[in-house]
């Protein structure tokens, strides 16, 4: 009502000439004045308010985030698996040997590369003698911190997985193990081995190649600015990266991608709304005879189809392409296909960029002992 009145004193040149009402505009224009103040003194009150509640919107998020991931350990347990510094270098030595192979050109490394992030950057993998593998090269980053290894999970261990490298016929391709050893120690490894395995009359084994591969791997760890955050660092990420963070939780991505991975701590269906290929383009695979049915090419049991291991998504940036068979390219349409097929979901293009912003947090440095190739043994080798 005031402002009505003041309005019509103003468009009202006459009565702002008459002395009876100059006092009453000026009243007015004060209670205008007190007016804004009080309007001023309000929203500022307000912003103080916001600003506390932006810092309590910070300190919840953390704590939500808290409750469904982990920082990365300075060490993975091994326990069962210890090793020392002959056997940490002996197996960086291995992961980097390409002459166990039958092509002498297949190495842990060929596949699994500081280059490309521990992984190749092909949509899938090419093995000995030129052979397509079925599927895509995760990182070897953070892997013995997985429930399994392999998106079927048929190995359960870096060090089982090491172990059956050697004769899968598209990786290694050696007949048996008698034949890598013979390799391994025609290539002048034996006194590496003995340094490193310490007691033990024959140490040239598959299983010592596997645990000096596995000792190496277990140092491979990757610390991010989200374990920063984690640790409670609220500078270690951006504002864009928090939206990203709590939309993943928010939006149900985290159901899956949890924990000290962010994933790779259970198995899921892939295509739980339409079937996954619909939405990644993924075509069939000879080695699999048809699709890709995850678990079930290891079990044969029907709950076991189209069930594949959870993936880790730290370095998820460093590691196009996508999904299991590389069939997707880049990570935010991987982001789309997610949230199409795990929740039926369609999210927003800022949504989509904020949680890529999120998962760009979870990449960390090569590790410096991996970076550097090592030098192998001097030994000519026949292919
Ligand atoms: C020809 C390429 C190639 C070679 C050689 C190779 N890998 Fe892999 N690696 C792959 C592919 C492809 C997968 C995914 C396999 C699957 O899921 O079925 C994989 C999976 C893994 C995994 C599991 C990762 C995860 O997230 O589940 C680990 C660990 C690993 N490799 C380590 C090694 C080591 C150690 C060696 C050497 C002994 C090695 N790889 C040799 C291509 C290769
Ligand atoms: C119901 C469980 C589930 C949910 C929910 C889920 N995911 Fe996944 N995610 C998976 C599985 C399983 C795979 C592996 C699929 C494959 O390649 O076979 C995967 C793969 C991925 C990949 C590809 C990783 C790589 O290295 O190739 C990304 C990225 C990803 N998820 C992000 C997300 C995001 C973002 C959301 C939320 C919008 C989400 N996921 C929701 C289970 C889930």
């Amino acid at each position: 009502m005031c402002r009505a009145g003041s309005n019509e004193i103003a468009h009202n040149p006459a009565t702002t000439i008459t002395t009876s009402l100059a006092p009453k505009e000026l009243t007015l224009k004060i209670k205008n004045t007190l007016r804004i103040v009080l309007a001023i003194t309000a929203l500022s009150s307000i912003s103080v308010i916001g600003l506390v509640s932006a810092e309590d919107t910070d300190k919840a998020l953390l704590e939500r985030a808290k409750s469904m991931f982990k920082p990365l350990p300075d060490t993975v347990r091994v326990d069962d698996y210890p090793h020392s510094a002959a056997r940490i270098e002996l197996g960086k030595a291995l992961f980097y040997e390409t002459r166990v192979s039958t092509d002498g050109r297949m190495s842990c490394a060929a596949c699994h590369n500081p280059s490309y992030h521990g992984a190749d950057s092909l949509a899938l993998s090419v093995g000995v003698h030129g052979k397509k593998l079925p599927r895509n090269a995760p990182t070897v980053f953070n892997t013995p911190l997985l429930i399994a290894q392999h998106y079927g999970g048929n190995r359960m261990t870096v060090e089982e997985q090491a172990m059956k490298a050697l004769l899968s016929p598209l990786a290694y391709g050696n007949k048996d193990y008698a034949e890598a050893e013979a390799k391994i120690k025609s290539l002048g490894y034996t006194k590496k081995f003995e340094e490193a395995f310490p007691n033990e009359k024959e140490p040239v084994t598959a299983e010592n190649w596997a645990a000096a591969i596995g000792s190496f791997e277990r140092t491979l760890l990757t610390p991010a600015p989200f374990d920063k955050y984690l640790k409670g660092d609220q500078r270690a990420i951006s504002k864009e990266a928090k939206i990203g963070l709590d939309k993943f939780m928010s939006v149900g991505c985290a159901g899956c991608h949890s924990g000290v991975t962010v994933g790779g701590q259970s198995f899921q269906k892939f295509g739980l709304t339409e079937d996954y290929w619909l939405a990644t383009g993924s075509k069939e695979h000879e080695a699999l005879k048809g699709r890709d049915k995850g678990k079930w090419h290891d079990t044969q049991k029907p709950e076991d189809m189209f069930i594949f291991k959870v993936p880790q998504l730290r370095n998820v940036a460093m590691t196009p392409p996508y999904f299991h068979d590389g069939s997707v390219a880049k990570l935010d349409d991987a982001v789309r296909v997610m949230a199409r097929l795990q929740l039926g979901k369609q999210l927003s293009d800022d949504d989509v960029k904020h949680i890529v912003a999120f998962l760009q947090t979870l990449t960390g440095d090569v590790p410096a002992q991996f970076a550097k190739a090592p030098a192998l043994p001097v030994a000519p080798y026949s292919n």
